[in-house]
């Protein structure tokens, strides 16, 4: 059975969640897009990222994915769920060391400052990169204590 990866956008982050569902659809992910399906200027972020923290959060979902303006609101949203480490990325070296040091299990990708192909580089660096665990385990495990 493919991963299922759950994503969500606002309208400033829509054009390129329609990127990154095709793109995991494309590797063999099973995207479950919460929305929005259509464009909606009016449209808040906080209705889109808390079904996919809430997802990551009581273990629904190994990973998610948001995106909106800045990535900031959708951070601010994620990371209030117990065991949900939403990154803010921007450049596939960030993705990297996400992965790596703090086992960010929710990408966040600020659209309005990042073009749809480095949205892409990211999605990749993120997704096959793995925690490299030891000191950082420690360091994780504090996140929650
Ligand atoms: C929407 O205009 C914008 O404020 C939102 O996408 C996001 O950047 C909020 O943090």
């Amino acid at each position: 059975m493919s991963e299922q990866i759950y994503v969500g956008a606002d309208h400033a982050g829509f054009q390129l969640k329609q990127r990154l569902v095709d793109e995991l659809r494309r590797l063999g992910y099973e995207p479950v897009d919460v929305g929005p399906k259509t464009l909606d200027a009016a449209d808040d972020f906080p209705d889109y990222g808390r079904p996919v923290a809430q997802a990551v959060s009581t273990g629904k979902a190994r990973r998610g994915v948001l995106t909106c303006g800045t990535g900031l609101g959708m951070s601010y949203v994620a990371n209030r769920f117990p065991h949900v480490r939403a990154a803010l990325v921007w450049s596939p070296e960030v993705a990297e060391l996400a992965r790596k040091h703090n086992d960010a299990n929710v990408l966040v990708l600020p659209a309005r400052f990042v073009s749809e192909e480095e949205g892409l580089d990211i999605l990749h660096k993120w997704l096959d990169t793995a925690f490299e665990g030891g000191r950082h385990e420690r360091r994780v495990a504090k996140i929650d204590a």
